[in-house]
This record gives C-alpha cells, sequence and structure tokens, in this order.
C-alpha cells in the first residue's frame, strides 16, 4: 500500500537513494531540503519526486514544513531522519558553534520531525520513523565529539519513542551506516580515509542503496514487529 513519505536531506546521498527505493515501493515520497536549490531542483527533474526546502534544525519549520506537505500529499505515515552535517574537528580545535549546529541538526532534528508527524501517526495507528544513526555514535571517532554525540543520541532517541509508539502501530528504528560513498564521507582526508577503509572486513566503502534497502525494510508492512532496533550497515568495521 502507498503511503505519504517525507525524507530529511533527501536530494543528495543516502537520502537520494532513500527517496528513489521508497519510490519503487509504491510510496508518494516528498524529499527534503535545506540549501542546494540547484541539485534539488536536478533531483525533481530527474525523479520526479517533489522537493521541499526547509532546515529541519528549525522547530517552527519542521512543522509548518510538515504541515504543508501534509495539506499537499496527505497524512505522513513514514518519516526517514537522514539529514546530517559534519563539523568535524579535534576538540581544541572544535568551536561552540561546531558543536551546536551539528546537535541542532543532526539530533534536534529528529525531535522536530517527530514532533510534526508523531502524533498523526499515533491517532491513526500506523507509522514509520527510521532514524539515520552513524558507526561513529556507536563506536565514537577522533575528531568527531559533537557528530558522536548527536549520533549516539539518536540511537537513545530511537529505543525512546519506540516505546512510546509500539502500542499504536508505529514502530521507530535506526540505521548506523558505516563509511558509505558519499560527499560527506569524500570530504575526509584521503589519507585518513585510507587508513578507515582498510580496516572495513568487507574491504571497501558502502554504497548508499545498501542503506536504502535497509530504509525499505524497516518501513514495510513486515516490518511491524521490528522497534526499537539499530540496523548496523557498516560492512563488517564495527560488530554491535
Ligand atoms: N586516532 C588517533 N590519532 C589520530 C586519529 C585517530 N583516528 N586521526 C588523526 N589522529 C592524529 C594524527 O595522527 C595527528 O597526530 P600527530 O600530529 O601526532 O601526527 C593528529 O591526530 C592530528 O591529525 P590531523 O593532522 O588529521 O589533524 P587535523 O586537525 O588536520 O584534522 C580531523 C583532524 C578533522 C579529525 C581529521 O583527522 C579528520 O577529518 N578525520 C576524519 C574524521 C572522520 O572520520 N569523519 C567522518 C566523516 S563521515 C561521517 O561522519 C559519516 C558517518 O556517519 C560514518
Amino acid at each position: 500500500m502507498g503511503r505519504v513519505a517525507i525524507v530529511t536531506g533527501g536530494t543528495r546521498g543516502i537520502g537520494e537513494a532513500i527517496c528513489k527505493r521508497l519510490q519503487r515501493q509504491g510510496h508518494t515520497v516528498i524529499a527534503n531540503y535545506a540549501g542546494n536549490d540547484d541539485k534539488a531542483r536536478a533531483f525533481t527533474e530527474a525523479t520526479g519526486i517533489p522537493a521541499r526546502k526547509w532546515d529541519v534544525g528549525d522547530h517552527e519549520a519542521c512543522i509548518a514544513g510538515c504541515a504543508a506537505v501534509e495539506a499537499e500529499f496527505g497524512p505522513v505515515d513514514i518519516v526517514v531522519n537522514n539529514a546530517g552535517i559534519t563539523r568535524d574537528g579535534t576538540m581544541h580545535k572544535m568551536s561552540f558553534d561546531d558543536w551546536n549546529d551539528v546537535m541542532r541538526v543532526n539530533l534536534g532534528g529528529c525531535f522536530n520531525m517527530a514532533k510534526a508527524t508523531f502524533p498523526g501517526m499515533r491517532e491513526r495507528g500506523w507509522g514509520r520513523i527510521v532514524n539515520i544513526g552513524s558507526i561513529n555514535g556507536q563506536a565514537g571517532q577522533y575528531g568527531q565529539v559533537n557528530y558522536a554525540a548527536a549520533k549516539s543520541g539518536i540511537h537513545g532517541f530511537t529505543k525512546a519513542l519506540a516505546q512510546e509508539g509500539a502500542k499504536f502501530g508505529v514502530t521507530v528504528n535506526a540505521i548506523a551506516p558505516g563509511y558509505i560513498d558519499t560527499d560527506m564521507v569524500a570530504a575526509v582526508p584521503p589519507a585518513v580515509l585510507e587508513k578507515i577503509v582498510a580496516k572495513i572486513p568487507v574491504g571497501r566503502l558502502g554504497m548508499a542503496e545498501e542503506i536504502a534497502r535497509g530504509v525499505a525494510f524497516l518501513t514495510s508492512e513486515n516490518g511491524g514487529f521490528v522497534t526499537g532496533s539499530t540496523m548496523s550497515i557498516n560492512g563488517g568495521q564495527h560488530m554491535y
């Protein structure tokens, strides 16, 4: 059955792959994005998936953005909180803004999107929320106290909200990707990335589509008994 799905950060990278996969599953998909208008336009032209611009770190913008989507497309039954940023740096170089921006977008975005959509799912008795965490939220990562804290927070957020949603047919799960071949990972200095890839047992970076397949399962009717879980998709880099 086709549902209305919002994927945040949906026009690029992992989010783009998730949008395309959910569209192939028969859902009406709306891609949220925050910055790159040109890329969003090209994405919509190529896929037919509408893109809507708001900052997931902005609470009021999320409430208004989701209300506009619901008015145009109908009740939102699936939310994939994928939007995320990095501001990497070692502690002695990391500014408060680097910390705050990452917490605000990566973790705050999950709260804001859930606040806008979870009550409706709860009332209708069906919903799927998938939060994109990270291997670095599970294992930590040198130079990422902000990102690791936010992603780790996502895993706690997921388990708490899953307990609230369970009796209303709303599942809440996380996926913890490892290093995936995206612009975000391409920004890691090549010498550092080479050492990271050398530690991945499967011997390569992951592909965005490999995360999208996990989302497809967790958002499906068949995923109804899976809630509060974290699916690690990381090529064996961290077994948790
Ligand atoms: N463990 C121990 N020491 C490390 C280290 C590590 N993992 N990485 C770097 N260091 C050491 C270096 O060896 C160096 O030490 P020396 O001066 O004694 O040689 C020191 O730290 C400084 O390293 P850099 O020269 O790299 O310092 P920098 O300030 O230029 O950069 C950094 C620091 C920003 C953390 C950089 O190393 C970096 O970008 N690292 C990658 C961080 C990372 O993995 N980010 C993931 C982005 S992708 C993502 O987040 C998606 C996802 O979910 C997986």
